[in-house]
């Protein structure tokens, strides 16, 4: 019987999802707004400038590079622990927890790569009104100010950036519940003492007037009301036991100068954010939302707490690290007496207030001041974009779900049939034998390896998917084992938790756990996830995580993860699974070969473990145009291996939609079709021969620029610039790019304006950088920056253009994969300034294994065209490598007619080489330089 009726909820489960997920809009009631999520309601109550807040001022201590200083609020006597830092790289950190937690409260582990090197932080003024420190260059300063507490970070006579200056910094301090109040006080004093030698430093110096304070403080418990639901919350049939009682933080920040703001992913929402004014704020709080809606503020699968500034002045970030949910009010106003200290007028003011339910405030301002820096500054803390195997940029060809080993072996040969390159197939959850994932369905996958194998024969790969939630089945041995081993996250009783996904009644195992990471990355050993081999890579999808039959789908905030609750940890969970999904495919190939996992839900850091894509989004034109701002928001914030569902994920696209699907996917970062189970099948050669040719030709654009998009992941991963970026990132100075969203830049010297308008005739394109020129990528004609064009379009239209000043490797000879054409010789676009000059670079390695990073294995070169000269050098003399790819052809665009082209190498040889030169589009193509790629040479123009 009991197996009858987990069977049944099993059913239910897979039922309501695949129904809810196939046919319904969002059902917006099973999400909550602020009002309904009580903490934020009770901190979006509190109301601008009344802080309670003052900095005790006899309480700083500065050392060499911290200083702290107890705050208290006068409402309540309850006093906080102000931390300050100067870090390196121009930023500053403030912490702010309680001076004295009940307990302790949680700080974010794994997500910063290192403890911030700080800087010397001095002493610059101090009276009763608050202190002035020095933070170094161009005359920066951080200003204390003690009643009410505010902090000022100026610039000169400028305020860059406020704390609290509208008076809503709140913190909910730990207390005893009221009906256990009086069994409890005497603990809560020994407690203190104990707490009291873990702040030792802080609380050693105390004056006899803080001490009063302390008193104060714990008669005041008794005075402080209960708001409702502070103790225990009801949403729709879930009650929350919130033992803990209530423990959010709230704090604002005023950025004079500033209309601006981005980031804060995901949200299916425009580039620039929205005021929040009169709606609910931005939700960050990873959930598994069906059929999510456009253009608004809810939460969806990953969460990156992370916001931008930018004005024509300067760029900043503020990095609220924190895990827990989170929502974030942003209002712009016309400010008064706010941009300058010395001389108060007018300015333009963006305020923006951040609440989350438990941890601290532990927060990075970024100084910036350019977007570079920024990037520069957050890749800093929190690490760079992986960078993933070159064929992970290659076209991936996915639907839930291919339905045995036949229809991946016809699937993969259409592909050959329709002279299409692709890279990789998936398998989607039905591949498993019952949703067990690490197996696979014996009546449909019997011979995995030999499947793999064929693949492999034709230089491919597969992605299986590993979902986090595992089957509750006694039978199942990486259920057993995680049960034996206990690390499964808990219920609030202290048993296994239980959630409904996919297979039924399933575990969660506990990814904070490192034990628990440990054992994970080990089942991807070829001798435990049997039937893998090294051409399988994975994907690790409901990992918010999903439960359906949980609280907004999601699990119970009161689940315990060791002696934390799941409440503080919940925006991590994600990470953590990709994280130990990535460590697994590093160790199964001894640390070898570079991992690839794409994961739905994330976190900031999660860049470090691969891709992300956008969920489950609808063939919908709609839907097409927002995967712009989706990716170039997660970008900004680090992640830049993004991507959407090409076609759409729910519902049937027209094969318009398919054919400007492709054609934007193939310029977007991760380059996925996918579909759910419900749908009619896609692949690109069933919508008939004109939109085979219309799909063939974007795919292989893609392939013919993959040397640059390497190039461009190979930066992303040093340098932490975006791949995939706004325009106002490289013209900071253009407000008309501020707004921009239906097009984008990558790397520097693409544009690209998918055509993303169902019937479209024509695009009107913004060419920035006034002086400037763009060549359109494949008719090579000429354009001034700086203008509005006006581009009609065609079906087969991919609106791209190469900015003049640059050259961009591409590899023409397109194949069946891109490992197919790994040796095969590049062709160089050298697209000319008005001053006649360009610049470019080009990255090769072995493709797959971190030698280039361990051994020092490639070839880094920089293309500079200036006098009338070609000439190629090597940026990093201590790499080696040996490619037998070759320069086959160079064309330069925006050229005059030669007399002559010679070639001098290294060697010493000179030659006079063959061209062609186009009158009606100013292209000079220069044949057959023969030059290996990873040589120095020179080509010499006579005019
Ligand atoms: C989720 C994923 C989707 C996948 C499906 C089945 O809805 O977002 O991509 O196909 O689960 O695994």
């Amino acid at each position: 019987m009991a197996a009858f009726i987990q069977r049944m909820s099993c059913l239910l489960a897979v039922w309501l999802a695949v129904v809810l997920s196939g046919i319904q809009a969002v059902d917006r009631s099973n999400f909550k707004t602020c009002i309904q999520s009580s903490f934020c309601k009770r901190m979006r109550d509190v109301v601008p400038g009344h802080s309670p807040y003052r900095a005790l001022l006899e309480t700083l201590e500065l050392s060499n590079t911290r200083l702290t200083l107890q705050l208290i609020n006068d409402n309540n006597k309850v006093r906080l622990l102000l931390e300050l830092y100067r870090l390196q790289g121009n930023m500053t950190r403030l912490k702010i927890n309680e001076l004295k937690p009940l307990r302790p409260r949680f700080e974010v582990p794994d997500v910063l790569i290192a403890d911030p090197p700080t800087e010397p932080l001095s002493l610059v003024s101090q009276d009763e009104g608050g202190v002035v420190l020095s933070l170094g260059a161009d005359a920066r300063h951080l200003v204390v100010s003690a009643r009410p507490f505010r902090l000022d970070i100026v610039e000169g006579p400028h305020v860059l950036l406020s704390v609290n200056s509208r008076g809503l910094l709140a913190f909910e301090h730990q207390r005893p519940r009221k009906d256990t109040l009086s069994k409890i006080s005497s603990t809560v004093g020994s407690m203190w003492d104990t707490i009291k030698n873990i702040f030792s430093s802080s609380s050693e110096n105390d004056s006899e007037e803080v001490e009063a304070e302390e008193d104060a403080e714990d008669q005041n418990y008794e005075k402080e009301e209960d708001q409702a639901d502070m103790w225990e919350e009801t949403f729709k049939s879930h009650t929350d036991s919130k033992p803990n009682g209530p423990t959010a933080i709230s704090m604002d920040f005023s950025l004079p100068g500033v209309e601006h703001v981005y980031g804060i992913p995901e949200h299916a929402e425009n580039l620039r954010l929205k005021t929040t004014d009169g709606h609910d704020p931005y939700r960050l709080y990873n959930l598994d939302v069906f059929q999510y809606e456009l253009y608004n503020p809810m939460a969806l699968y990953g969460s990156v707490p992370v916001l931008l500034s930018h004005s024509t002045q300067r760029t900043m970030g503020i990095f609220w690290l924190n895990a827990a949910e989170t929502w974030v009010d942003i209002s712009s106003k016309a400010a008064e007496n706010t941009d300058s200290v010395q001389a108060p007028s007018k300015v333009a003011q963006t305020d923006v207030r951040w609440i989350s339910e438990s941890g601290i405030i532990d927060v990075f301002i970024m100084l910036g001041p350019k977007p570079t820096d920024v990037f520069a500054q957050y890749a800093s803390l929190t690490g760079t974009q992986s960078f993933p195997p070159l064929f992970a940029l290659g076209y991936h060809q996915c639907r839930w779900n291919y339905k045995d080993q036949e229809d991946v072996r016809s699937v993969d040969q259409g592909f050959d049939d329709h002279d299409i390159p692709y890279d990789f197939i998936w398998l989607d959850i039905e591949h498993a034998d019952g949703k067990r994932y690490f197996t696979w369905d014996p009546a449909h996958f019997s011979q995995p390896r030999e499947m793999l194998q064929g693949l492999v024969d034709k230089r491919r790969k597969m992605v299986a998917i590993v979902d986090p939630h595992i089957k509750v089945d006694s039978g199942y041995r990486v259920h057993k084992e995680i049960r034996s081993k206990n690390l499964y996250v808990k219920n609030k009783d202290g048993g296994d938790y239980e959630g409904w996904c996919w297979p039924g009644t399933s575990g969660y195992p506990d990814f904070t756990n490192p034990e628990m990471r440990s054992w994970w990355a080990s089942m991807f050993a070829y001798d435990q996830y049997e039937g893998s081999m090294e051409n399988l890579y994975i994907w690790n999808d409901m990992n918010e995580p999903s439960v359906f039959n949980g609280p907004e789908v999601t699990m119970h905030k009161d689940a315990l993860h060791g002696s934390w609750e799941h409440r503080d940890i919940h925006n991590l969970y994600g990470l953590y699974v990709q994280m130990a999904t990535a460590d697994g495919l590093i160790q199964r190939s001894g640390g070898v070969e570079r991992p690839f996992v794409l994961a739905r839900a994330f976190f900031a850091g999660s860049q470090r473990y691969g891709a992300v894509w956008t969920g489950d989004n609808a063939a919908e034109w709609s839907h097409l145009k927002i995967s712009i701002p989706m990716c170039l928001s997660l970008g900004l914030v680090g992640i830049s291996f993004c991507g959407a569902d090409v076609g759409g994920f729910f519902k049937s696209p027209s094969s318009e939609l398919l054919v400007r699907w492709y054609q934007t996917g193939a310029y977007q970062p991760f380059f996925r079709a996918h579909a759910h189970l419900d749908t009619p099948r896609r692949e690109p050669w069933l919508f008939g021969p004109e939109n085979t040719a219309l799909i063939r030709e974007a795919v292989r654009q893609r392939y013919a620029l993959l040397p640059y998009w390497y190039l461009l992941f190979y930066k992303a991963h040093g340098t932490g610039q975006p791949v995939m970026r706004p325009l106002w990132v490289e013209y900071p100075e253009d407000v008309t790019t501020f707004t921009i969203d239906d097009e984008y830049l990558l790397g520097r010297d693409l544009l690209v304006h998918p055509v993303t308008d169902e019937g479209s005739k024509e695009v009107t394109v913004y060419l920035p950088g006034t002086g400037g020129v763009w060549y359109d990528a494949f008719t090579f004609q000429r354009h001034e920056g700086g203008q509005n064009l006006y581009v009609p379009v065609t079906m087969s239209s991919i609106p791209v253009f190469q900015r003049g000043g640059s050259i961009i490797p591409r590899k023409n000879r397109i194949r069946r994969s891109s490992s197919c054409m790994e040796k095969d010789p590049y062709t160089l676009y050298v697209a000319l300034s008005p001053q006649g000059t360009a610049e470019g670079e080009l990255y090769i390695d072995d493709g797959h294994t971190f030698n280039y990073e361990q051994k020092k294995q490639f070839v880094h070169r920089r293309f500079i065209f200036a006098d009338s000269t070609l000439s190629s050098s090597n940026i990093s003399p201590d790499s080696q490598f040996s490619t037998a790819s070759w320069v086959e052809r160079v064309l330069i665009l925006g050229a005059h007619k030669p007399s002559s082209v010679t070639l001098k190498t290294s060697g010493g040889s000179v030659a006079s080489l063959e061209f062609d030169f186009d009158e009606a589009t100013s292209v000079l193509t220069v044949h057959k330089p023969g030059v290996n790629a990873g040589a120095d040479w020179t080509l010499l123009f006579q005019w």
